[in-house]
């Protein structure tokens, strides 16, 4: 940076000669006391006490020598002044003392600042520099060694030459810090520091609040300032190394041009004209309201011009939308379609952007843009990521983690972020990958098809001998049904093919030693294939007159779908008479194995059993909203909620789900199926199921996983109320932590448990169009808003479901075992 020059070395000492009282240098024999000054060598900068504005203080300070307007670009005592007193400013001096030391003395003789020199010397000079760097150094020392500089000390003018940053070797940290007010050159509030942490951007703050970022350094310039490049007059850069991290810039004219940071918290680059003998100011930051930081909160958009300003980033809305409504964006935004990370998540291109706040962030300077996906993809708490160098193309990989910060739209496009997003909303999804071993499982279905009217036929005539009243009702039921299946069967689907043998030998030939239990339409095995990778088998009964039907169903719904909350399908098998659907096998079984165990439920503490809710809520929330095919499961129960090694809950069983159109929201069926217990009244009554139905069976599950009690008899002494009603009644009471499962009950997460509470009582309401949607209620299990009363449950007395059901119900066909669905006529 600064170096002392033999030239300038001589020439100052030759302008001490000439001109006597013009000395650029404080020794020993030479102070600066009274209106005495000295200058730099060059006549550029001048230093010698002044009184700010309308003080009467004193300070030490240094100010641009040929400029009329008094502009004063550095202080030494700021914090520190010198009392007004008539005779004060002649007395204090600034002089070396004779231990060595620059210092200012005041008028009784103490020391009101000294510069903290890294070393020592007897013979000590300070040296104003023609670049406005006041500088203490060895007298007879010219090799450019400073014992002390000024410019490491910046106050609220940045000069050129001077660093804005981080020394990583010394510690040294260089940033600039406003006046507290024009009369008062002590530090306020405001700082403006290029910030390290993470990738280098420059950042003003308010105490220790960020008030505006630039955004990172793209190689020209910085994200957020795409405007702002170097021009004729002066040249910035960021140099960022191993040893330390700066923005400076220097002058490439004769103008005068400085940067600073005004009282108000306003980052202001001035220049000077010579012909008006004015400062101007060329630029201001921040410069509108979208540069106010965070704005819009996390996964916000700020647009300059919308009203109001804030929007969310396109795949985003709000993440409390009434809290959003009310101009109060700090929560944010979050993806409509949540990350299924890592089963298949990816990116999507965002042109035009300010980049997020990279604090949080990582970065290296020789990744591809290929490669910096890659790495982005393997890591689930990666968000984003995007080239570090715009120049040339692009080079350089900048990783994101965690929620993307303070983003705005920008009128230029320079650099576009990669952000993660669920694998449907990618605009081209299609698997490429797996082609080979994938074969269009079309054919087979077409086959299943035909298995299916012939086993339909063989069923129907089992039926007629066993119940011909049910007979012509399942006729009709098919005939439905059949139209529905019809549609989807159109879309191709690809599910890998598994060979028989190799599914017979991964499950010991099914062994009854590897069954895991009897699934919705037949048992299931555990299989282990031969590169040791764990699978669940479920095989269809050949007896199984329903089995086909819901066997298809499954392979429609679940091979279109994928959520880390759903339980993943990884291929079929179909060979001869054998149906079988591959899965990922789950090793912690079901969450009714814990929950309602009185030896297993501490094994799920709150936090597991919260985080299994969320989980839940987000994977019903897929279904009915998110993914491409919109799906209403029906019989969501704790059965069916399958738990991962890290007990994650994952939703399985499509056996009964149905798929519904855009507009369509409800829909009535004459076959009732689904468990009691967890059956919505309109749906077990009426045959009316709807997305709503759906939530009526998670808020039974929330109510069960924080009670740890079964609502399919449920049993109180005092009252014939089932869980539902139960739980309801100490709401009503204030008394909802009675119900809390006292395995569970750790008061750290009161509030918590309240809330999942409440929210479960809101999905069991009776009316379907109170209950909030499977959107409302992750928001509310994820905020702290005030939740709406909840209103009677549905089904809140023991044994209704057939009281008021209705007479002419009845149950046709329970398959014997807790895990299959139970199945009501209803008319
Ligand atoms: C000099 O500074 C000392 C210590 O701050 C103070 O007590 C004294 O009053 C000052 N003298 C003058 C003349 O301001
Ligand atoms: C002077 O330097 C020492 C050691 O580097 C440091 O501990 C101290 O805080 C500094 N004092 C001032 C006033 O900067
Ligand atoms: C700081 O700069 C802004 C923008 O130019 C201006 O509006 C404000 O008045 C300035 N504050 C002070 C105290 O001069
Ligand atoms: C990046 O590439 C440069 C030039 O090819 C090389 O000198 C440097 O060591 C590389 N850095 C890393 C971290 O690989
Ligand atoms: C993902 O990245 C974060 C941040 O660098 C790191 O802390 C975490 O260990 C990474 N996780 C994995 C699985 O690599």
């Amino acid at each position: 940076m600064e170096s002392l020059k033999m030239p300038l070395f001589f020439s100052s000492l030759f302008s001490i000669l000439i001109v006597s009282n013009t000395v650029d240098t404080i020794t020993k024999t030479h102070s600066i006391t009274g209106s005495n000054t000295i200058v730099s060598s060059g006549g550029s900068f001048e230093m010698g006490f002044f009184s700010p504005g309308s003080s009467q203080n004193q300070y030490l300070g240094i100010w641009y020598k040929n400029i009329p307007v008094r502009t004063v670009v550095w202080v030494a005592n700021r914090e520190i002044p010198l009392l007004s007193s008539s005779s004060v400013g002649s007395s204090s001096i600034l002089t070396i003392i004779n231990s060595g030391i620059l210092a200012l003395v005041n008028g009784t003789g103490s020391v009101i600042w000294s510069p903290n020199m890294t070393g020592s010397t007897r013979d000590p000079v300070a040296q104003l520099m023609e670049s406005g760097n006041l500088v203490v150094r060895d007298a007879n020392d010219i090799s450019g060694h400073f014992l002390w500089q000024s410019f490491d000390y910046p106050c609220d003018t940045l000069l050129p030459g001077m660093k804005l940053g981080k020394n990583f070797v010394t510690g040294l940290e260089r940033h600039l810090s406003s006046w507290k007010s024009s009369d008062d050159p002590a530090p306020g509030d405001y700082t403006y520091r290029c910030d390290p942490q993470g990738y280098p951007q420059n950042i003003l703050s308010s105490g220790s609040a960020e008030v505006f970022r630039t955004g990172p350094w793209n190689g020209i310039g910085f994200s957020g300032r795409p405007s702002l490049k170097s021009n004729s007059i002066y040249a910035f850069e960021l140099v960022y190394t191993k040893e330390e991290v700066y923005y400076d810039y220097k002058l490439l004219s004769s103008v005068v041009s400085r940067l600073s940071l005004n009282q108000t918290g306003v980052v202001q680059r001035w220049n000077w004209i010579d012909r008006t003998q004015q400062w101007v100011r060329v630029l201001t930051s921040p410069t509108d309201n979208c540069d106010s930081y965070k704005l819009c909160g996390p996964n916000g958009n700020c647009i300059v011009g919308n009203n109001p300003v804030c929007g969310c980033l396109s795949k985003f809305v709000p993440q409390n939308q009434r809290e959003w409504e009310n101009g109060d964006w700090s929560t944010g935004c979050v993806r409509r379609t949540p990350l299924d990370c890592p089963n298949g998540d990816g990116f999507v291109k965002y042109s035009g952007y300010k980049m997020p706040d990279t604090r949080n962030s990582w970065f290296d300077r020789n990744m591809t843009l290929r490669e910096c996906e890659m790495v982005c993809l393997k890591n689930c708490s990666c968000m984003a990521y995007a080239n570090l160098d715009i120049r040339r193309g692009g080079s350089g990989c900048l990783l994101w983690f965690g929620e993307l910060i303070d983003m705005r739209e920008l009128n230029t496009n320079e650099q576009d972020v990669y952000i993660r997003m669920a694998s449907s909303e990618l605009e081209d999804s299609t698997a490429h990958s797996k082609k080979r071993e994938i074969v269009a499982v079309t054919l087979a279905l077409l086959t299943g098809v035909l298995l299916l009217g012939m086993s339909l036929i063989v069923y129907l005539r089992k039926r007629k001998r066993k119940n011909s009243q049910l007979n012509k009702e399942g006729i009709l039921m098919h005939k439905s049904e059949q139209g529905y299946t019809d549609k989807t069967q159109k879309e191709d689907l690809e599910l890998p093919l598994f060979d028989l043998t190799v599914i017979a030998d991964s499950t010991n030939n099914f062994s009854i030693n590897n069954k895991l239990g009897e699934g919705g339409f037949g048992p299931v095995y555990k299989g282990t294939l031969e590169g040791g990778q764990e699978i669940a088998v479920k095989r269809l009964s050949k007896n199984s007159g329903q089995g086909l039907d819901e066997f298809k169903n499954e392979v429609i719904c679940i091979a279109k779908l994928q959520h880390r909350n759903l339980v993943k399908l990884l291929g079929c098998c179909i060979q001869g008479e054998e149906m079988m659907l591959i899965y990922e096998y789950m090793p912690n079984k079901s969450l009714d194995y814990f929950i309602f165990d009185q030896s297993q439920n501490t094994l799920l503490d709150w936090s597991k059993r919260f985080h299994i809710i969320n989980g839940i809520a987000r994977g019903l929330l897929y279904l009915h909203q998110d993914s491409r095919l919109r799906i209403i499961h029906r019989d969501l129960k704790a059965s069916n909620i399958l738990l991962d090694i890290d007990m994650n809950p994952k939703i399985s069983d499509f056996g009964i789900a149905r798929s519904f159109g855009g507009n369509e929201t409800e829909a009535n069926t004459n076959r009732v199926i689904g468990t009691y217990g967890y059956m919505s009244p309109e749906y077990a009554i009426d045959g009316l199921f709807s997305v709503k139905s759906d939530v009526f069976s998670f808020g039974v599950l929330v109510l069960e996983i924080v009670s740890g009690k079964k609502n399919k008899g449920f049993y109180h002494p005092g009252h014939y109320h089932n869980l539902l009603g139960h739980a309801w009644r100490l709401y009503e009471e204030g008394k909802s932590l009675e119900l809390i499962d006292e395995a569970l009950w750790d008061s750290c997460y009161q509030i918590e448990m309240l809330r999942s509470i409440h929210v479960g009582l809101l999905c069991v309401q009776e009316s379907p169009k109170d209950r909030p949607s499977m959107s409302s209620v992750v928001l509310m299990l994820g905020s702290e808003t005030a939740l709406p009363q909840a209103k009677q449950p549905g089904f809140f007395t023991a044994r209704n479901v057939l009281q008021t059901g209705s007479s002419s119900s009845k149950e046709a066909t329970t398959t014997g075992n807790e895990i299959t669905s139970t199945m009501l006529s209803a008319r």
